[in-house]
Formats: C-alpha cells, sequence, structure tokens
C-alpha cells in the first residue's frame, strides 16, 4: 500500500521527529501543508503530550503521527494518552515497540519504527508495523552505520510493507532518487531545522544556513551511541574525549541538557545542534508550505 492512502496525506512525506524541536508548531504546519507531522515527545509527560497534542488539533484538521524514543522511562503513560486521542500514528526510535504494539493497533494507531538495517526491519515486519523508515547515517541526530543510498533497496528487496526513507533528502531531486530506491515515501529532519516555524533559537537556524557539505561531525561512537552534529567547540572537545578515552560519564555530563541549550537558548559554544549532512544545501528560511511545495509541484 502507498503510504498517502496508508496514512491519509496528499503527498508520500513524513516530517522527521525532532527531539525537543518537533513541537505543535512544526507539526501542524506539515500536516497543513499535506505531509504527515510529527510531534516529538522527548521531555514529555503525559500532561504536555496530551497538551502538545490538543494544540496540533485546534491548528490542523488533518492526520499527523507522535514520536516515541523507547528508552525514555515513562513511554507506558505516553502511550496512553496516543491511544486515548486515537493519534494516527507512531514512530518510534530506540528499542523495540513491541510492548506497547497490541495497545497502539487497538486504538488503530499506525505504528511505523525507524530502522538502521534490514536484520531489524524484518523484526518489525514479523511484529507486524504497518511500514518502516529506513534511516541511513547521513540523517542528522541518533544514527546507524548505513548510507540511505545502500540501506533503502535493501530495506525493499527484504521485506513487504511499505518503506519510507530518511537521510540526506531535501528536495525534489532526493525524492525522486528515494522513490526510484523502491521507498514509498520519504522522512525528512533537516530540511525542516530552517522552516519558518520551525520553534527553535534563531542561532540554530543560522548555524544550518551557513553550514558546508562537510559541517557535520559524529560523535558518541565511545558510548555506543552516534550522533550527528553540526561542528561547534561543543563536539570538538567531545571529540577530543573519545579520542582521550576520557571517562563516559565526564562525557555525558558535558551532553546533559546540550540539546536545550541549543534549541532554546542558542548557546553556539555548548548546545548539541544535531542535523545532517544535507545541511549544506539548506540555504533559506522558508514556510514548511514553500518547501513542500516545491518538492511536489509539477515540472
Ligand atoms: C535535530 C534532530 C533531532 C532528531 N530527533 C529525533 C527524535 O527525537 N526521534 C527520532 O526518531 N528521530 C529523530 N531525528 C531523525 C529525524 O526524524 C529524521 O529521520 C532525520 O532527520 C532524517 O534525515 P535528514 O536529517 O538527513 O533529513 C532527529 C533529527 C534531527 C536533525
Amino acid at each position: 500500500m502507498n503510504i498517502t492512502n496508508l496514512l491519509s496525506i496528499k503527498y508520500p512525506l513524513i516530517q522527521g521527529s525532532m527531539a525537543r524541536i518537533s513541537r505543535h508548531e512544526l507539526v501542524s504546519a506539515v500536516s497543513n501543508a499535506g505531509g504527515l507531522g510529527v510531534l516529538t515527545s522527548v521531555g514529555m509527560d503525559a500532561g504536555e503530550l496530551s497538551r502538545q497534542i490538543d494544540l496540533v488539533r485546534s491548528e490542523t484538521d488533518k492526520p499527523f503521527a507522535v514520536n516515541l524514543m523507547l528508552q525514555q522511562q515513562n513511554i507506558p503513560e505516553l502511550v496512553d494518552v496516543i491511544a486515548d486521542k486515537y493519534v494516527a500514528a507512531v514512530t518510534t526510535g530506540a528499542g523495540t515497540p513491541k510492548p506497547y504494539f497490541e495497545q497502539l493497533h487497538a486504538a488503530q494507531v499506525k505504528v511505523i519504527p525507524v530502522i538502521p538495517n534490514v536484520s531489524i526491519a524484518k523484526k518489525m515486519e514479523q511484529l507486524g508495523v504497518d511500514a518502516v523508515v529506513a534511516e541511513g547515517m547521513e540523517s542528522g541526530g541518533h544514527i546507524g552505520q548505513t548510507t540511505t543510498m545502500s540501506l533503502v533497496p535493501q530495506v525493499v528487496d527484504a521485506v513487504n510493507i511499505p518503506v519510507i526513507a530518511a537521510g540526506g533528502i531535501a528536495d525534489k531531486r532526493s525524492v525522486a532518487a528515494a522513490l526510484v530506491l523502491g521507498a514509498s515515501g520519504v522522512q525528512m529532519g533537516t530540511a525542516f531545522l530552517a522552516a519558518k516555524e520551525t520553534p527553535i533559537s534563531a542561532e540554530y537556524k543560522n548555524m544550518v544556513l551557513s553550514a558546508s557539505d562537510t559541517d557535520t561531525v559524529i560523535t558518541g561512537m565511545s558510548l555506543k551511541d552516534p550522533v550527528r552534529s553540526l561542528k561547534n567547540p561543543l563536539v570538538t572537545k567531545i571529540l577530543e574525549m573519545e579520542a582521550n578515552g576520557s571517562d563516559r560519564d565526564e562525557i555525558r555530563t558535558l551532553l546533559d541538557g546540550s540539546l536545550q541549550k541549543a534549541v532554546y537558548d542558542g548557546d553556539v559554544d555548548r548546545g548539541s545542534f544535531m542535523a545532517g549532512q544535507i545541511a549544506g544545501q539548506i540555504k533559506a528560511i522558508k514556510p514548511v508550505a514553500n518547501i513542500i511545495e516545491e518538492i511536489f509541484q509539477k515540472g
């Protein structure tokens, strides 16, 4: 089944969830423009998630999803909110949605895990999920080890459910390429970082706009949790510490709260400015509707 029918959306485009970033303003803008907006639940309790869902619903009557980062401690209460409010879909990361699968499907919530390799894609298909997002390592945020170009066709060959390609996609050409690789749709994150509606600091948007193709790095290899971010003093320091074999707790302490420093405070030295390699192509702040229309307009 194609994902426009599966998710009742106009275009085969999902806005990748972005921790502490994809709040109601961005989500409703994407859903109103014909894609699927995805609300982050990182750092939220049940009350805050419920409030964000209500805000999205006050801004759009179109479908949207919630993202669950499954290592978070309070997932059961967040799943209760999602099921009670009949959200259209969840995307999941950092673990298996298996413990919550029946409850979500009973509430007619589509389950779409983000996967980094073929083996996990097959396990998710066996679980009965509705689609998978195959995310390449050029993506921003937490990443696997295979590139989009290699991963997507291998996942497409391995499973019989829709595969949504993510990682390095930001314009008409890369969407077309993903579809040729066999994907049923795309998920984009970095391209929306510079959207007008995205509620992040001006400094974060400026760092994305001024990034070149080689301005992202991967930290966290020593923590077995690789993360792609824009180069800045924080990641330079962490890379040095990782090269010197520094204590992992010391590294974790530096990372603690660093995303909030980027998103809310625009702290260019101590913030963690997660973004993908495609940041080098993002050169202007545009309304979400323009970003999406430019991709799907005919001709
Ligand atoms: C700043 C940032 C934060 C992200 N946070 C999450 C997250 O909380 N959960 C998740 O499943 N994916 C997260 N991602 C991944 C995106 O949802 C998406 O899959 C990815 O951005 C696609 O690759 P691209 O950055 O090349 O477009 C994040 C990506 C970025 C850039």
